[in-house]
């Protein structure tokens, strides 16, 4: 419900008084901003903006001014996440839109105040198991909410949980090696390993090709909501191509070392990365 922003516009008001560029006020500021050009497809209150932005889509260079940028996106749902150790912003978020739908994942980097980089994986129609109301629908039953301080990880904790997935795609480490906890469950585009039981460890894969692989990982943690988000090129996603990589986003929930949800945002080049599934993978 964005359009409602468009009365409220807390954050023009909000007094930056802080020279701390990046205080959590100030990322959150800068977060409410790139949403709100996202659901107005206007830039001019965006006043963060590097002159030098690098603006990208599936890793392609792109506009602000000619891209899903400007197009005014009516959001459904969002989860939203601050690494105050980079200075970056990341977002998962739902466009359920008949007309045409969208999940978007956009990470930002922010530096001084001024956001440098806006790098997004932006998947539709065609894309990986593509489903946004099925996306929306299983993602916001889950809980991503703060974990009390004491019983954080560290960043080193939680990235390396990603990684022993991430490097598991290839199915050569085996299960053992990935530290899932249980509930665990994996949300591909619209398709959700916790609908055939919400208790159980349902994150192992069944389906993988020897090719896989996740390359030029660009990291982004949260320890404060137990959250790592991993941009990169995915090796062997597209069966139709599997020596090229895709652009691809996966973000991983993990609580007392454990990943509890994993949500991934493939993208394709042959629609439906040349498999047509019928079941979860
Ligand atoms: C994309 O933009 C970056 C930064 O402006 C530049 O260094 C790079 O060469 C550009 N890539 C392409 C393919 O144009
Ligand atoms: C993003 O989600 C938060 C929390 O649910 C909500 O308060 C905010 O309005 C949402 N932003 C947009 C642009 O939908
Ligand atoms: C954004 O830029 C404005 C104007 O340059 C500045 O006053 C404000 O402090 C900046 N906000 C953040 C979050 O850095
Ligand atoms: C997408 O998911 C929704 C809700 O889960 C479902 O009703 C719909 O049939 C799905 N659409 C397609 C094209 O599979
Ligand atoms: C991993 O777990 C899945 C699901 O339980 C199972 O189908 C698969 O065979 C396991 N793979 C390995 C390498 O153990
Ligand atoms: C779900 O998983 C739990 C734990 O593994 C198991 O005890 C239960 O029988 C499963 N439920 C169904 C419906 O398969
Ligand atoms: C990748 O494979 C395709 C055929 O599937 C081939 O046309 C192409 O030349 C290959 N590219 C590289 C870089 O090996
Ligand atoms: C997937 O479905 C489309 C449309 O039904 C069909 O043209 C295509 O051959 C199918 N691909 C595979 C790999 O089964």
């Amino acid at each position: 419900m964005v359009r409602s922003n468009l009365l409220g516009l807390g954050f023009l008001s909000f007094a930056a008084t802080t020279l701390a560029a990046c205080g959590l006020i100030n990322l959150e500021e800068t977060a409410d901003k790139y949403m709100y050009m996202m659901s107005s497809g206007d830039h001019s209150w965006f006043d963060n903006l590097s002159y030098e932005l690098v603006y990208k889509e599936n890793d392609k260079n792109a506009s602000i001014l000619f891209s899903v940028a400007s197009m005014g996106l009516y959001i459904t749902s969002n989860r939203t996440f601050y690494d105050a150790t980079q200075c970056r912003i990341f977002t998962d978020f739902v466009v359920t839109n008949p007309e045409h739908p969208y999940v978007i994942n956009t990470q930002l980097y922010v530096v001084d105040g001024i956001v440098e980089t806006i790098d997004s994986v932006i998947s539709q129609a065609g894309d990986y198991q593509f489903n946004a109301s099925a996306y929306n629908y299983w993602s916001t039953q889950e809980s991503w909410d703060v974990i009390p301080e004491g019983k954080r990880n560290s960043r080193q904790t939680l990235q390396a949980a990603a990684d022993a997935y991430l490097d598991s795609l290839n199915g050569k480490s085996g299960n053992s090696t990935v530290p899932t906890g249980a509930p665990c469950s994996r949300l591909e585009g619209g398709v959700y390993t916790g609908s055939q039981n919400s208790t159980a460890d349902m994150c192992n894969l069944r389906r993988r090709i020897p090719s896989a692989s996740l390359t030029n990982r660009r990291y982004f943690i949260d320890e404060t909501k137990g959250t790592v988000n991993v941009f990169g090129g995915y090796g062997g996603l597209d069966r139709t191509r599997l020596n090229q990589t895709v652009p691809d986003s996966h973000t991983f929930r993990i609580e007392d070392g454990k990943i509890r949800y994993i949500h991934m945002v493939g993208t394709c080049i042959t629609p439906g990365c040349g498999m047509n599934l019928t079941v979860p993978p």
